[in-house]
C-alpha cells in the first residue's frame, strides 16, 4: 500500500440530489452522480482541500446524454444508486464503492481493506479485480496490449530511445478497460497531473540490504488489487459500465469528445525527415517520388526550415521563397506540413518574443518572471496556452506559415520538453492560468499537448475558416483526439519497434485515439531496406501513414531502397490509396461516434478467449484483419484465424477456421491480409495523391456470409477538404448483398445523392469464396454472358475462377440503381 495512504473512513453523512449522492466521511467528501444508465462520475475531495484551486477538466465535454432515470435506496448499512444498468453500490462503514450489474455481479469494488483514500501527494483508489482480468488502454505505452500486472506512471516525458521498460511516454491517457474474459467495464481518472497505476503487479520480496533504494513511483497492491491514483488532491473518476468493450470505448470517447473529420488528403501517405533541408532538397523529394511512381500527399518541414530554430519563421538562406516552394510542390499534389514547437527564443531582437513578452503569454516562475527553459533554439519561454488570450496569439501568429502555402502543422516537444532539468520539462512549480487565478505547472502538466492542440486548431479556424485542419501531436492527455492526431514519437529502426507499435496503436485507439501511427521505418538508428519494407506494408493498413527518420540516419524514402524494395513500397502505398473509400468511412464512423478505426483483435473477437492477449495482428475496422511481419528474413508467420471463414486480400483463397493459428507463407512482398467473411469491401481507384482523379469504384469485394442473411456497406463521400459536410454536403454509395432462394444471391449499389453529388462508377464486383459456378447473372434484368478470363471483363460478362470459387462481374456501370442477381 501507498506510504501514508489515508483510507476513508465511515460516512456520516448522506444527502440526496438529482441522479447522486454526496457522502461524507470525517476527512472528505465522495460525490457520486450517474451521467448516463451505463456511466458514472465519483468525485473524492479531502474536507481540509475542499477549497483547493485546480484547473477545470481538459478532457471532458458535454456528452449531452439523456438524463437516467435513478432509483436510490438507503439502508443501515449502504447507500444505493441504480440505472437501468447499474448500480452503485456504497457501503457506509468503512466507506467503499462499488458497482453491480443487472445480474448481480458486482464489478470495480473498492477494495475491502483500502478502497479511496489520500496520499501524501495526492488520493487514489485501491479496487478489487479477479485473476485473469485483462487491462487495455493507458494512452501511449509501451510493452504488449494487456497490461495486467504492470505497473505505470503517466507523466509526459520526452524520452530517447524508448525501450519495453520505458515507463512514461510522450502521451498520458489515465483510462482503461477492464476485461474479465465475459464483460468489460472501463474508468477514466480524469487528471492532467501525474497518474499512477498499478494493475496487480506481484510485490517485491521482502529482503534486507545496506542499499538505499528510491522509494517506488506507484504503490504496490495486495493480490487481487489495483490501484489508481493522482498527484491531485481530488480523485475524479468516471466508470463505464459496458458490458462490451465496445461500449466502454465509445461512452469515453463521448465523454472526451470526438475526433474531426481529418481532410481526405491526410489519409494519404506523408514523408518526413529530419530534416529536408535547403529548399533543394525539398524539391528532389518531390520530384523523386513522382518519378518512382510512390504516391504521396505530404512533405513536412522539420525545424531546419526555421531561422535559428524560431518558431513562425522561415530561414532565409534555405527558404528564400517558401510560397514558391510550397505552390510548386502544390502542382505536384503536395501539401506541405510544419513542423511548429511550443519554445519561442529568448531573443530581443525577435519580433514572436518581444510581442509574447509585452503581451505576457509565456508560462512564468513562481515570482511572476517568465520561466525560461533550453530546448532546440536555447533559451525558450514556453507559452502557457491554458489561457485563451495566450492560445489566441498562438493561433494568429500561424499567418506566416498558411499564408505561405502550409496546410498541417506538426506540434513537436510539447510534453512540454526542456533541455535545462534533470526533469526534462518545466519546473512543477512554474505557474499557468489567468493572473490571481494560477494553477502550478504540476496539475496542467500532462493538458500541455492538448491546451497546444487547441490553439493550433484555433489557428486554422481564425485564418483559413472554411480548410480542415490538419494537426499531428507528439504529446496529449484524454480528449487529445479533438485536437490533433498523435505520432508515437521518437520511435527506433528496430525490429522490435515495428512489433510494438501494433499493440502501441491499438491501445491508443482504445483510448480515444484513432487518428494514429508510428514513424514507418523507425525514427533514430538506421533502418535497412527490408525493414523499412516490412514496415511500409504494415503501415499502410494504420491510419496515420507517415515516414520519417532521424538527421544523420540513412535514407529512408521508398525511392531510396533499391529493388526489389522500391517496388514492393510503391505496391503496398498504392493499395493503401484505393482503400481510402474504406478507411475514409471508418474515419467518418469514428468521428460520428468514437468506434476505433485500428483495434485490437479483442475488440470484434472478445469471446474468443484466445485473442485476449493478441498483440501481434489487429483489424483494421470490422471486415480486415492485418497480421504484420516484424521478423527479418521471415517467409511465414503463424496467423490466428478467429471462427469462420477468411479470404486472402491478396489472392482471394479461402481459409477455413475453427479458431486457430496458421502459418501463412509471407514472401518479401507479401504481408497476411485478410477479409472477414461477410464483408463487402469497396476499392478506389489508384492515385499519385488525393484529388488527382475523380472518385470511383474500382472494384468491390463481396464475402457473402454463409450463416446472414446479407449485409450493407455505406461509402461515405464529401468534399474532403472543406468542412461543408458539418452543414449536410455528404452522401453515400450503399453496396448491399442478400442471399436469395435457392442459393442466390442478389446485390445493389445505390448512391444517396441528394445533399452532395456521389454517383460515381463501378467498374467489377469479385465475389468471393463462392463454391458452384453460376447458372445466370442478371444486371438491371439484363443477363451477362460468361467469359473465358479475366481480361474480359473490361466489358459486361462474367467470370468464375475455379481455383479461388471467386466469381467476377464486369459491371461499368453508375453507382445508381444498379441491381445485379446471380441465380444458381
Ligand atoms: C523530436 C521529434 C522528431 C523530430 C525532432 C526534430 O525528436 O520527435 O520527430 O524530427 O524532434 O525536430
Amino acid at each position: 500500500m501507498h506510504r501514508g495512504f489515508d483510507s476513508l473512513g465511515p460516512c456520516c453523512s448522506v444527502g440526496w440530489n438529482s441522479n447522486g449522492v454526496t457522502l461524507t466521511t470525517s476527512s472528505a467528501q465522495v460525490d457520486i452522480k450517474a451521467l448516463s444508465h451505463s456511466v458514472v462520475r465519483v468525485r473524492m475531495v479531502p474536507q481540509a482541500d475542499a477549497n483547493l484551486r485546480l484547473p477545470p477538466s481538459f478532457a471532458v465535454v458535454e456528452p449531452g446524454w439523456p438524463i437516467p432515470e435513478v432509483t436510490c435506496e438507503e439502508t443501515a448499512g449502504h447507500v444505493r444508486l441504480s440505472t437501468s444498468n447499474i448500480t452503485v453500490e456504497a457501503q457506509k462503514n468503512p466507506l467503499r464503492v462499488s458497482f453491480v450489474r443487472p445480474d448481480g455481479m458486482p464489478v470495480a469494488a473498492d477494495s475491502p481493506a483500502h478502497g479511496m483514500g489520500s496520499t501524501e501527494r495526492g488520493a487514489g483508489c485501491y479496487k478489487a479485480f479477479a485473476p485473469g482480468t485483462h487491462f487495455y488502454g493507458f494512452g501511449e505505452r509501451t510493452g504488449f496490449l494487456d497490461k495486467q500486472r504492470t505497473a505505470m506512471t503517466l507523466w509526459n516525458s520526452d524520452v530517447n530511445p524508448h525501450t519495453p521498460g520505458t515507463d512514461s511516454l510522450y502521451v498520458s491517457i489515465p483510462f482503461f478497460i477492464a476485461f474479465s474474459g465475459q464483460s468489460a467495464y472501463g474508468i477514466y481518472m480524469d487528471t492532467a497531473a501525474r497518474a499512477t497505476f498499478n494493475m496487480g503487479r506481484p510485490k517485491f520480496m521482502p529482503w534486507t540490504s545496506e542499499i538505499n533504494l528510491r522509494p517506488l513511483p506507484y504503490p504496490e497492491v495486495e493480490t487481487g488489487e489495483y490501484w489508481f491514483g493522482t498527484e491531485e488532491k481530488r480523485l475524479d473518476y468516471y466508470f463505464f459500465a459496458g458490458p462490451k468493450i465496445p461500449d466502454v470505448v465509445r461512452a469515453y470517447s463521448d465523454l472526451t469528445g470526438r475526433m474531426q473529420l481529418p481532410p481526405l488528403w491526410a489519409l494519404g501517405y506523408h514523408q518526413c525527415r529530419f530534416s529536408y533541408c535547403p529548399e533543394r532538397q525539398v524539391r528532389e523529394v518531390g520530384r523523386m517520388m513522382r518519378e518512382a511512381d510512390i504516391p504521396c500527399d505530404a512533405i513536412y518541414l522539420d525545424i531546419d526550415y526555421m531561422d535559428g530554430f524560431r518558431v513562425f519563421t522561415f530561414n532565409p538562406r534555405h527558404f528564400p521563397d517558401p510560397a514558391g516552394l510550397i505552390s510548386d510542390l502544390g502542382k505536384d499534389g503536395f501539401k506541405v506540413v510544419t513542423i511548429v514547437d511550443p519554445g519561442v527564443k529568448v531573443d530581443s531582437q525577435y519580433p514572436v518574443y518581444r510581442q509574447g513578452r509585452r503581451k505576457r503569454v509565456f508560462v512564468r516562475r513562481p515570482d511572476g518572471k517568465t520561466y525560461k527553459g533550453r530546448v532546440w533554439p536555447g533559451v525558450v519561454g514556453y507559452p502557457d496556452f491554458a489561457r485563451p488570450a495566450s492560445r489566441r496569439w498562438w493561433a494568429d501568429n500561424h499567418k506566416i506559415l498558411f499564408d505561405a502555402g502550409v496546410r498541417g502543422i506538426w506540434n513537436d516537444m510539447n510534453e512540454p520538453s526542456n533541455f535545462a532539468t534533470d526533469t526534462g520539462t518545466i519546473d512543477e512549480t512554474a505557474l499557468h492560468g489567468e493572473p490571481g487565478a494560477e494553477v502550478e505547472h504540476a496539475y496542467v502538466h500532462n493538458a500541455y499537448g492538448n491546451l497546444m492542440g487547441q490553439a493550433t486548431r484555433e489557428a486554422f479556424a481564425r485564418l483559413l475558416p472554411n480548410t480542415r485542419p490538419f494537426v499531428i501531436s507528439r504529446a496529449g492527455c484524454g480528449g487529445i483526439q479533438r485536437h490533433a492526431c498523435v505520432w508515437t514519437g521518437d520511435n527506433s529502426s528496430w525490429w522490435e519497434h515495428l512489433l510494438m507499435a501494433i499493440p502501441m496503436c491499438c491501445n491508443m485507439s482504445l483510448s480515444g485515439v484513432s487518428f494514429v501511427g508510428a514513424d514507418v521505418g523507425g525514427f533514430m538508428d538506421n533502418a535497412d531496406p527490408e525493414l523499412v519494407t516490412r514496415w511500409t506494408q504494415f503501415g499502410s493498413f494504420v491510419p496515420l501513414f507517415r515516414s520519417h527518420s532521424m538527421i544523420r540516419s540513412v535514407p529512408q524514402e521508398p525511392y531510396t531502397l533499391g529493388e526489389p524494395y522500391t517496388s514492393i513500397c510503391r505496391k503496398y502505398i498504392k493499395l493503401r490509396y484505393r482503400l481510402m473509400p474504406y478507411m475514409y468511412t471508418l474515419m467518418r464512423q469514428c468521428a460520428q461516434d468514437g468506434t476505433p478505426v485500428m483495434r485490437p483483435m479483442v475488440y470484434d473477437f472478445s469471446d474468443d478467449s484466445a485473442t485476449h492477449a493478441m498483440y501481434d495482428q489487429f483489424m483494421l475496422g470490422p471486415d480486415i484483419m492485418v497480421a504484420p511481419v516484424y521478423l527479418p528474413g521471415a517467409v511465414a508467420r503463424p496467423v490466428y484465424f478467429p471462427r469462420g471463414r477468411w479470404a486472402s486480400l491478396e489472392t482471394g483463397q479461402i481459409v477455413e477456421s475453427m479458431g486457430e493459428h496458421i502459418l501463412v507463407g509471407c514472401p518479401l512482398d507479401q504481408i497476411p491480409v485478410y477479409l472477414r467473411e461477410g464483408a463487402i469491401l469497396p476499392w478506389g481507384r489508384e492515385m499519385s495523391y488525393v484529388g488527382q482523379r475523380g472518385q470511383a469504384i474500382e472494384s468491390i469485394d463481396v464475402f457473402p456470409s454463409s450463416g446472414a442473411s446479407g449485409n450493407i456497406f455505406s461509402i461515405y463521400v464529401d468534399d474532403g477538404e472543406t468542412l461543408d459536410y458539418k452543414d449536410g454536403k455528404f452522401g453515400f454509395v450503399d453496396i448491399s448483398y442478400s442471399a436469395r432462394e435457392p442459393g442466390g444471391l442478389r446485390l445493389t449499389i445505390t448512391s444517396r445523392d441528394e445533399c452532395y453529388p456521389c454517383t460515381m462508377d463501378v467498374g467489377v464486383v469479385h465475389i468471393l469464396g463462392m463454391s458452384a459456378t453460376p447458372g445466370r447473372v442478371l444486371l438491371n434484368e439484363a443477363p451477362l454472358s460468361r467469359v473465358a478470363s479475366r481480361d474480359e471483363l473490361d466489358r459486361h460478362g462474367f467470370f468464375c475462377d475455379p481455383v479461388t470459387g471467386s466469381i467476377t462481374l464486369g459491371l461499368h456501370v453508375p453507382s445508381r440503381h444498379v441491381a445485379v442477381d446471380i441465380g444458381f
